[in-house]
C-alpha cells in the first residue's frame, strides 16, 4: 500500500523584507500564489526511512535525513509515537533551489501523505505547527490558493483569488541559496523599514485583475539575487520584450517569473525566452493552484 500526494510550487508575487531579527530571520509581508507546478510524494512502508527522488534536477536533492521531506516524516512520527518507517519518494518538476519552495512543498507533501498512510489523523492545526517548524514556506505548500504571510512568512492569512493567471517560469543555470540571497539583502539594505502589505496588490489578486497585478507586484530581495546572479538582468529584459505584463525573481531565485495577459501570451513569452538562451528552459503554469493533495 503505498500514498501520494501532490503539492504545487510558489511564486511570491509581494516579498516585502524588513530587517533581521535577533534570531536571524527577517519579519516578511510575503504574498504568496500557488501556481501550477506540481511535486508528487509517495510514501511505502519500509523497513526504515529512505529517500529517493526523480525528475530534473534530482541529483542536486539530498537523500539523507537533512531532505525537509525526511525531517517532516520524522517529527510527524516522533509526535505519535512511532517510528518514521517508509520509503518517501519525490517525483521532482519544481526547479530545485529555485525559489518556488520545491523543498517545502516536499515537506508538506511527505507530511500528508505519512498522516494517511499511517491513519494517524492529525487535525489541521496540528500538521500546520508541525509545517513552520519545518520552515517558513511549508505552511503555504500545504494550504496552496493564495495567501498573505507575516512573521518569517509562516502566519498565513487565507484569501480567494478572482480569476485564473498565467504566468511563464524561466528555469536558470544552478540555484541559489536562500540564506545568502538573505545575508546579501543585509549588505544592501542597511536600515530595511519594517514590512507592509500592498492593498492594491491584495485589491488585484481578488477582483482577477492581471493589469492591476502586473502594476503592484514587487520583490525586496529581487536586487539581493541579481546581485548574486547577474545574468538574470537578461533573463528578465527577454522576458519584458516578448511582451511580459511584469518580470520579477520568484523568491529568493534564481527562477524568473513573467506574469502574461492570457493563455497564448504565455506561450509567446515561454518561447522567446527559451530561443533567447538567457535560461535552461521556460514553463508555462497558471495561478492559484490547489494545495496538497491526496491522489
Ligand atoms: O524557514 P526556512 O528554513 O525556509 O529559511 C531558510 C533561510 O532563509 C533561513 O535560514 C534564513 O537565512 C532565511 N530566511 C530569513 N527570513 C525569513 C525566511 C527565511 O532570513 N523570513
Amino acid at each position: 500500500m503505498s500514498v501520494t500526494v501532490r503539492i504545487p510550487a510558489k511564486v511570491n508575487v509581494q516579498l516585502a523584507v524588513g530587517a533581521a531579527r535577533a534570531d536571524g530571520f527577517h519579519d516578511l509581508a510575503n504574498v504568496f500564489l500557488a501556481v501550477g507546478l506540481y511535486d508528487e510524494v509517495t510514501v511505502t512502508p519500509a523497513d526504515e526511512l529512505r529517500v529517493t527522488c526523480a525528475g530534473p534536477g534530482s541529483g542536486q536533492v539530498p537523500l539523507d535525513r537533512t531532505n525537509l521531506a525526511a525531517r517532516a516524516a520524522e517529527l510527524l512520527a516522533a509526535r505519535h509515537g512511532r517510528t518514521a518507517d517508509v520509503h518517501l519518494h519525490i517525483a521532482k518538476d519544481i526547479p530545485v533551489a529555485g525559489g518556488m519552495a520545491g523543498g517545502s512543498a516536499d515537506a508538506a507533501g511527505a507530511l500528508v501523505a505519512c498522516d494517511a498512510l499511517w491513519g494517524t489523523e492529525a487535525s489541521r492545526d496540528e500538521l500546520l505547527d508541525i509545517c513552520a517548524e519545518l520552515g517558513s514556506d511549508v505552511p503555504f505548500s500545504l494550504v496552496g490558493g493564495a495567501a498573505l504571510g507575516t512573521g518569517r512568512g509562516e502566519k498565513l492569512e487565507v484569501f480567494e483569488v478572482g480569476g485564473t493567471f498565467h504566468w511563464v517560469f524561466a528555469v536558470a543555470d544552478g540555484g541559489l541559496s536562500t540564506p545568502a540571497v538573505y545575508r546579501e539583502f543585509d549588505r544592501l539594505t542597511p536600515k530595511a523599514p519594517a514590512p507592509q502589505a500592498s492593498r492594491a496588490l491584495l485589491d488585484a489578486l481578488r477582483k482577477g485583475d492581471v493589469g492591476a497585478l502586473a502594476g503592484a507586484v514587487t520583490n525586496d530581495l529581487q536586487p539581493a539575487a541579481l546581485s548574486l546572479f547577474p545574468s538574470l538582468a537578461g533573463t528578465l529584459a527577454a522576458g519584458a520584450e516578448a511582451g511580459a505584463l511584469a518580470a520579477l525573481v520568484s523568491g529568493s531565485g534564481p527562477t524568473t517569473a513573467f506574469l502574461a495577459a492570457d493563455a497564448g501570451s504565455a506561450r509567446r513569452i515561454a518561447d522567446a525566452l527559451t530561443a533567447s538562451g538567457t535560461c535552461r528552459t521556460a514553463r508555462v503554469a497558471d495561478s492559484p493552484a490547489p494545495g496538497a493533495t491526496v491522489l
